[in-house]
């Protein structure tokens, strides 16, 4: 009976799939996340968007297009892209009109003439508006994520799901890409994006800057910013270029926090592997915009980030950026990471007391606050239990294997999954290759049980 059962499901789940080649059908609307079912678009991949933005700074306003190249993953008789907001006033499949409607945060395209599985095409979205943050009940602590307009400044801070309030794209992470952008903005307002500045040019009173990534990124790790930036550049190890951007007069004691940038990627490449980018730096907000972000080679703060923020964002460009969560209910594999490189950036500076400080600071925060497990939140995504309890797991994994076959763990799996998506159980499975043990149930506890085996008594060093 279960045998039969299992081959009639292969026999219906393969139909369609041979039928497809020849059959056209629409790309399905969303990819199934458990948190963000409709996120994302299935029946095609995106390869680059080329996204051009020429933004109003009197009213916050673009005039914008984008260009996005995609692989058919079956035959395609229209396919979304997700969008919020915005007016859509022209959609070209392969430099043919499309015809398009808007139904929710989607935008169903349908090409004049159905797309071959397999092929290759080209799609282009011209679209204006004022650009809102997009309301997202996973990020408890901001109002809402995506393009924000304050102040004579543009900030874009996009995790999870506010990338769709500024460019039609395929918003889940499951879905990486190269990125262009090319800002346009009136003198003397600075632009700055993810990747290298390639190209500036210039008219009377407006200037161009051609942005180029050429890593594969998550929608999510996108940003623009637009503003009257101070701007510093400098090297990093091995001649790495260094970009940041503060605002005018941003005080010099404040941009301690970024003095170490050089010695932090060379200590996490030491114990992660090499720095997986072409560039590094960050931009600083004038105002405090609700935590940090650690979008792609261009984390972005509030004023007033400290260095425990810089190490955390950084160590993001290996475990979330580089390696990135096949779906949202593995975030965990972002924040515990990264939370995590904060304690060996603390040990690493203070020695194993200042280590001890942040593990035991850890075990009253789990206890005090009850936190749930990192790998199944609900719909707070962003609960402090992917932060603290997410580093947790791997303080209690360093205590489980020994230092060799942890960092042996941490290293595989940003050299296996770079520029790639993975999952929990992958993570567990690079854990027990490394060390040779059977770890199901010592991650069964951490990542998904309600109550974890903490010491009886952390020591208190006074934080
Ligand atoms: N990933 C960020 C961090 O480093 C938090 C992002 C929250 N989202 C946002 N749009 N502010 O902790
Ligand atoms: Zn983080």
């Amino acid at each position: 009976m279960q045998a039969l059962h299992l081959v009639s499901v292969l026999v219906l789940t393969s139909l369609p799939a041979q039928d497809a080649g020849s059959d056209p059908r629409p790309g399905d609307a969303g990819l199934g996340d458990r948190y963000y079912p409709t996120l994302g678009n299935g029946g095609y991949d995106a390869r680059h968007y080329d996204v051009r933005l020429d933004v109003e700074m009197e009213d916050g306003s673009v005039k914008a297009g984008v260009a996005l190249r995609a692989v058919a993953l079956h035959a395609l008789s229209s396919f979304n892209l997700d969008l919020v907001g915005l007016e859509v006033d022209e959609v070209r499949v392969d430099g043919a009109d499309a015809t398009f409607a808007r139904e929710g945060d989607e935008l169903v395209v349908t090409p004049a003439k159905a797309l071959a599985e397999g092929g290759e095409f080209t799609v282009e979205v011209d679209y204006h508006g004022v650009p809102g943050v997009v309301k997202d009940p996973g990020v408890p602590f901001v109002p809402g994520v995506g393009w924000m307009f304050k102040d004579g400044a543009i900030y874009t801070l996009s995790e999870p799901s506010g990338t769709r309030g500024w460019v039609p794209c395929n918003d889940h992470p499951s879905d990486k890409a190269t990125w262009s952008f090319a800002i346009t903005v009136a003198k003397p307002y600075t632009a700055a994006a993810n990747g290298i500045l390639v190209e500036t040019t210039e008219s009377e009173d407006r200037r161009t800057f051609r942005f180029r990534a050429s890593d594969p990124m998550a929608s999510y790790l996108t940003t623009v910013n637009v503003g009257k930036f101070e701007v510093e550049r400098s090297e990093g190890p091995d001649g790495l270029p260094l970009t940041h951007y503060f605002p005018p007069e941003y005080p010099a004691k404040a941009r301690e926090a970024f003095a170490r940038t050089g010695e932090m990627i060379e200590f996490f490449a030491e114990r992660f592997g090499p720095y997986p980018f072409e560039c590094y730096g960050g931009l600083v907000a004038h105002f405090q915009i609700g935590g940090a972000l650690e979008t792609q080679t261009l984390p972005v703060y509030s004023a007033g980030a400290d260095e425990d923020t810089v190490a955390h964002e950084l160590a993001h460009q290996w475990f979330g950026n580089s390696v990135s969560p096949a779906s949202w209910d593995h975030l965990w594999l972002n924040e515990g990471f990264a939370t995590y490189a904060t304690w060996l950036w603390a040990e690493h500076v203070g020695g194993e007391r200042a280590y001890v400080r942040r593990t035991g600071r850890a075990t009253r925060m789990i206890r005090q606050m009850e936190m749930g497990p990192p790998g199944d939140t609900g719909e707070v995504i962003f609960s402090m239990s992917v932060y603290v309890r997410g580093a947790y797991v791997l303080h209690a994994l360093r205590e489980l294997l020994g230092d060799e076959a942890f960092f042996e763990t941490l290293r595989t799996w940003a050299e296996r999954y770079h520029d790639g998506v993975a999952n929990t159980a992958d993570f567990v499975a690079v854990a027990e290759e490394a060390s040779g043990q059977e770890l199901d149930a010592f991650f069964e506890t951490w990542v998904y049980g309600e109550d974890v085996p903490l010491p009886e008594e952390e020591p208190r060093e006074g934080d």
